[in-house]
């Protein structure tokens, strides 16, 4: 096992009926920005509960924030923020939602010349100071909610970059199942996909002996597979919501990267087919993995035998052959919950697609994968493939 550092200051509290716990958590000085998406909120009742556990605080309310969140709208959250003295954001939402408020938390302490964009998406630099942020997060799949990262798209340039700072952990996320109930079905699945693959950019690289952190990725997989079909077909299934939102979680709180090399090559890749196309990160996800893996399959036979093994319960000695199991088994599981993994599914051309995304990645010296051996040449191959 490698070396590791863990920190993770967020509260996570967990359950029916937690919105009503916020005041436990806020305290009553503080100027807080309430932050949301489209109107979700306003539809499933998660706003009237917010509104009711807020009553007797100082509020402003900030709604629009996208999927995909937008540098062009965040920024005027900014302006709010800087305008009137907010101290405190709290994100209402799903995974977009929260990742913007990251980026305001940050951007509202920024004061520089350059634009917020470029000093913290592009350049990397370090947020060292961010406003105090917590969330009642209303989607299972990003982990958002206890880790501090986010993705950040910007609409000018057509980039989704990302970035992660220990400034950006919530300092709570409310996290009640019952919100999830209603969720269209679209991102239900995209939902169960972002948090499958998740745990394989974890997981699936080269064994360094983790048995504990495998065992648990894979638990975290088959809880998945049992569990989405549940959700699929009985909505308010609430056992199997909350199996599934505590899945996503842990799919990207870091505990089961402790101490193992990382892929992350299907999401970099992803959110260029997000970033170019518009689709869902669910949705590109579920293009890029099965190609990825079978272009990398004999650097990750040994884990993918284990998945084959361990997951799909397939009795295969020869590694590479059950890796090649495995990958067709994920691509069923998720044809099988309804997502779609080809590029022309969504009209796309695979050809143009891939060499747009090789030559942006040959601008940026772009270098994947747990051994740095997906370049732009590999994965113009894996878009081709897709
Ligand atoms: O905007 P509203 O009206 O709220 O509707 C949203 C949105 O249309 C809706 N929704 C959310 N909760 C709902 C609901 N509808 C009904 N009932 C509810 N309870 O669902 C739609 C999608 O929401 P969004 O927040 O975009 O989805 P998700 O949580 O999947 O977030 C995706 C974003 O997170 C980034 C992705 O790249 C993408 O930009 N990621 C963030 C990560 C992180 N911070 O660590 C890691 C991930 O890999 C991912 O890249
Ligand atoms: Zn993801």
């Amino acid at each position: 096992m490698n070396n590791f550092e863990f920190y993770c200051p967020t509260r996570i509290v967990f359950g029916k009926g937690s919105i009503s716990k916020l005041p436990e958590f806020i305290d009553k000085s503080k100027k807080i920005l309430v932050t949301y998406g489209g109107g979700s909120i306003k539809k499933n009742g998660v706003y009237d509960q917010v509104k009711k556990a807020l009553e007797g605080y100082n509020y402003l309310e900030f709604g629009g924030i996208e999927p995909n969140p937008k540098y062009e709208t965040l920024m005027q959250a900014v302006d709010i923020v800087k305008r009137e003295g907010i101290d405190f954001l709290l994100s209402v939402g799903g995974g977009s939602t929260l990742d913007g408020t990251k980026f305001i938390a940050a951007a509202s302490k920024y004061e520089g010349q350059k634009d917020a964009y470029d000093y913290f998406m592009k350049d990397q630099n370090p947020v060292t100071e961010a406003l105090p942020l917590a969330d009642v997060i209303t989607l299972p799949a990003t982990g958002s909610e206890m880790n501090n990262g986010a993705v950040i798209s910007r609409i000018s340039t057509n980039e989704k970059l990302a970035f992660q700072w220990e400034a950006l952990y919530p300092s709570f996320s409310i996290i009640d199942p019952e919100v999830t109930y209603s969720l269209p079905e679209k991102q239900t699945i995209n939902g169960i996909v972002d948090t499958f693959v998740h745990v394989m950019e974890q997981f699936c690289t080269y064994d360094v002996n983790s048995p504990l952190q495998d065992d648990w990725a894979l638990a975290i997989l088959r809880t998945l597979i049992k569990e989405a079909p549940k959700v699929l077909a009985k909505p308010d299934d609430y056992e199997a919501r909350a199996n599934i939102f505590w899945c996503a979680t842990c799919g990207l709180n870091y505990w089961i990267s402790l101490g193992v090399p990382q892929d992350w090559a299907t999401h970099m890749i992803g959110h260029e087919l997000t970033a170019f196309y518009g689709i869902d990160h669910g949705q590109s996800l579920a293009i890029v993995e099965p190609r990825l893996l079978r272009n990398q399959k004999v650097a990750k036979s040994k884990k993918l035998a284990k998945l084959a093994r361990e997951v799909f319960c397939i009795n295969e000695p020869v590694d590479l052959k059950a890796a090649d199991i495995a990958i067709d088994k994920i691509e069923a599981f998720f044809n099988s919950i309804g997502m779609k993994t080809r590029l022309s599914d969504y009209d796309i051309d695979a050809s143009e697609a891939a060499s747009k995304i090789r030559d942006r990645f040959r601008e940026r010296n772009t270098v994947l994968g747990e051994k740095g051996v997906i370049n732009a040449d590999t994965a113009y191959d894996i878009i081709l493939a897709s």
